[in-house]
Parts: structure tokens; C-alpha cells; sequence
């Protein structure tokens, strides 16, 4: 049994941000972002990230003739989530008025879709007809725009698809490593509690101390290593499992992190690059946000296809990575 995308939407904001506008706040260039990434500009707001999610979620909704109260699951990915509780699937199914959806929250970082589209997969199976994935990320409000080495990688965006069964097969390769959950992470801040002791929150989790909590820390190189083996084994894998190969994917849509991470990926797949589908030139890193914005664009321009064989992989946080292959 597999999956259908029965349709897609997405949300950006309105404001660009480009690299010239990072070279007068901190010592950055055009020609290093460029070179080093791929990317150009990207898009951030103030409004909540649900805000966001909801504009993506109506569209993929309304993209899949369908009406809010037709949809029996909603499958929310965030790691910006506006609320420590309730979820963000939540403020979602009252917003859009998705009466029927249960509703929960998946904190996979940026290969949450993919987590989101497995946990899909199992659901249909068991007799849930209409599930809505909504991927929506507010990196803004937990980038520090004093650190060059990531504020200018990342950006706000929301994308969303609504999926149900079909008969052409899914398949997908999901992994942890909590080994390196120390190199890229947000600290939550803490309470000033005042009736117990405070503890240094690195003396008890290990993690290395980088100043302010609440925002992105990264080690840069490390996770560049783990991203470019994790995508390809992710990848073939999942192909392994569909009974394909990565030759016979008609496209891919990668987690957009860093242009140099899909060159290489391709390069160890043995695949062309014209075969992964990328927008980070214009979007930057939006996390979860990012595979499911690419598949609205695709699915705008009319590209998904029947019958097209679509593979999609991402990484992130945790680590994690997530690979899956089905058709349209
Ligand atoms: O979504 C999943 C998580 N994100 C990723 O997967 C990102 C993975 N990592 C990367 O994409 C790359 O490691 C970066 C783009 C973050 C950095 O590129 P790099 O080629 O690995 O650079 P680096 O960290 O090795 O730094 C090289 C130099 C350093 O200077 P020194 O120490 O050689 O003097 C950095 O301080 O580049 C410097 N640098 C910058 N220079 C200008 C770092 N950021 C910047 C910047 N502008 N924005």
C-alpha cells in the first residue's frame, strides 16, 4: 500500500532578506554566502509560525478539492513552534475549522516532513483517509544575528501537503544519532524558579556552553559531514526498500541546507544535479519547512506528474535523517 500527494501549499512572507542586508550587520559577504551555500536570499516575519502554517495548510486543503472537515489527521512539523503547549496541529485544526482531524506535533528538525510522511503512511493503513502534513518554521526568532556562521543560512516559511492511500507503493529510510545532539541545537531559556537551586544546564547535558539560550548554536563542519553520508545511504535505502534505484527517480527534493551538501550528494549518488529540485537560492534553510515548500512549487508548475517516481530526503537536529521514495 503506498501514498498519494492529493495536494500542496505553501506560505512565505513577504520580507526578503538578502545577503547584501547580513553584510551590514555582521562580517559576511555576498561572494562568501554565495560561494559557501548557494543561497541569496531568504524570508522572515514576525507573525507566529501557526500563522503561517494555516495560510499553507488552506492552500494544500483547497489544492485537494477537499474541505477542512474532510481531513482525519493533522500532522504538524516545527521546531518554532508559538506554544510550549498545546501543539501547533492543534491552534491549526481550530483555526481552519478541521473538526474531524486528530492533531499532534512532530519535532524531527529539518527531516521532520519525511518523519511526518512515514507516520502518514502508517495511518492509512489503518484506515485514516486524508492526512494533513503542515511544516512550518519561524527560524527567525531563534536565529542569534550576531553569530555569522548561522544567522545567515536561515529563513521563515511554511509549507503543507494532504495526502491519502493509493496502490503504487511508499517506502522510507528514517535514522537517529543522538551522539550528535550537541552539534546543533536551541537551548529552551530557564525559569528563575525561586524556591529551588539553579543548575549550569552544561553541567548536567553535556553540551558546550554558547552563550544565550533560545537560539540556533551549530558546529558548521560537523554537521556538513553527517549530511552528505546521511543523504545518500537515506536515499538509497529508501530505494532499496521501494525496489527501485536512485537512476530511476524521475526527481528528488532535498532538505535545502547548503548547495555544496546536494552537489555532493549527487556526486556520491552518481546522479546529475538537474534531477534535485532546489529553491535554497531564494529561501535559505527553512528547516522542515523546506522539501514540503518545493513540492507546492513543483506541484504548481505542474510537474508532479503520474507515474513520476519522487524521492525526498532531509537532516537535521538531533541528528536525524529521513529518506522515502514512492509514485504519483
Ligand atoms: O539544516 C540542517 C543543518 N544545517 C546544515 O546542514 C549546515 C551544514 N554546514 C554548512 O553548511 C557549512 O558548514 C557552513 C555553511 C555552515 C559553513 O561553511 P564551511 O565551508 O563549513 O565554513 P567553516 O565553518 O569551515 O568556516 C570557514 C571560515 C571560518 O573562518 P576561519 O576560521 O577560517 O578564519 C569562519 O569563521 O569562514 C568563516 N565564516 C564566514 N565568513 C564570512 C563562517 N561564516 C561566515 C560568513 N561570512 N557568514
Amino acid at each position: 500500500m503506498g501514498l498519494k500527494i492529493l495536494g500542496t501549499g505553501s506560505y512565505l512572507p513577504e520580507t526578503v532578506v538578502t545577503n547584501d542586508d547580513f553584510a551590514k550587520i555582521v562580517e559576511t559577504s555576498d561572494e562568501w554566502i554565495v560561494k559557501r551555500t548557494g543561497m541569496k536570499e531568504r524570508r522572515i516575519t514576525e507573525q507566529p509560525t501557526w500563522v503561517m502554517a494555516r495560510h499553507a495548510a488552506e492552500a494544500a486543503i483547497a489544492d485537494a478539492g477537499l474541505s477542512p472537515e474532510e481531513i482525519d489527521l493533522i500532522l504538524c512539523t516545527t521546531v518554532t513552534s508559538d506554544y510550549i503547549t498545546p501543539s501547533m496541529a492543534c491552534v491549526i485544526q481550530g483555526a481552519i475549522g478541521a473538526v474531524n482531524a486528530v492533531a499532534l506535533d512532530i519535532n524531527a528538525a529539518c527531516a521532520a516532513f519525511v518523519y511526518a510522511l512515514d507516520m502518514a503512511h502508517m495511518y492509512l493503513q489503518h484506515g485514516y483517509r486524508h492526512v494533513l502534513i503542515v511544516s512550518a518554521e519561524g527560524l527567525s526568532k531563534i536565529t542569534d544575528y550576531t553569530d555569522r556562521s548561522t544567522c545567515v543560512l536561515f529563513g521563515d516559511a511554511a509549507g503543507a501537503c494532504v495526502v491519502g492511500w493509493s496502490d503504487k507503493g511508499f517506502a522510507a529510510s528514517l535514522g537517529s544519532d543522538g551522539t550528535g545532539a550537541n552539534t546543533l541545537f536551541a537551548r529552551r531559556p530557564l525559569n528563575d524558579v525561586p524556591f529551588v537551586e539553579q543548575v549550569d544546564p552544561q553541567s548536567v547535558d553535556g553540551f558546550p556552553d554558547v552563550g544565550r539560550a533560545g537560539v540556533l548554536y551549530m558546529n558548521g563542519r560537523e554537521v556538513y559531514k553527517f549530511a552528505v553520508s546521511a543523504m545518500s545511504r537515506a536515499l538509497k535505502e529508501a530505494c532499496e526498500k521501494f525496489g527501485t534505484t536512485p537512476e530511476q527517480l524521475d526527481l528528488i527534493v532535498p532538505h535545502q541546507a547548503n548547495l555544496r551538501i546536494i552537489q555532493s550528494a549527487a556526486k556520491e549518488l552518481g546522479l546529475p544535479l538537474e534531477r534535485f529540485y532546489t529553491n535554497i537560492e531564494r529561501y535559505g534553510n527553512t528547516s522542515s519547512a523546506c522539501i514540503p515548500v518545493g513540492l507546492a512549487e513543483l506541484g504548481a508548475a505542474g510537474e508532479l506528474k503520474p507515474g513520476r517516481k519522487v524521492g525526498l530526503v532531509g537532516f537535521g537536529a538531533g541528528l536525524v535523517y529521513g529518506g522515502c521514495v514512492f509514485e504519483l
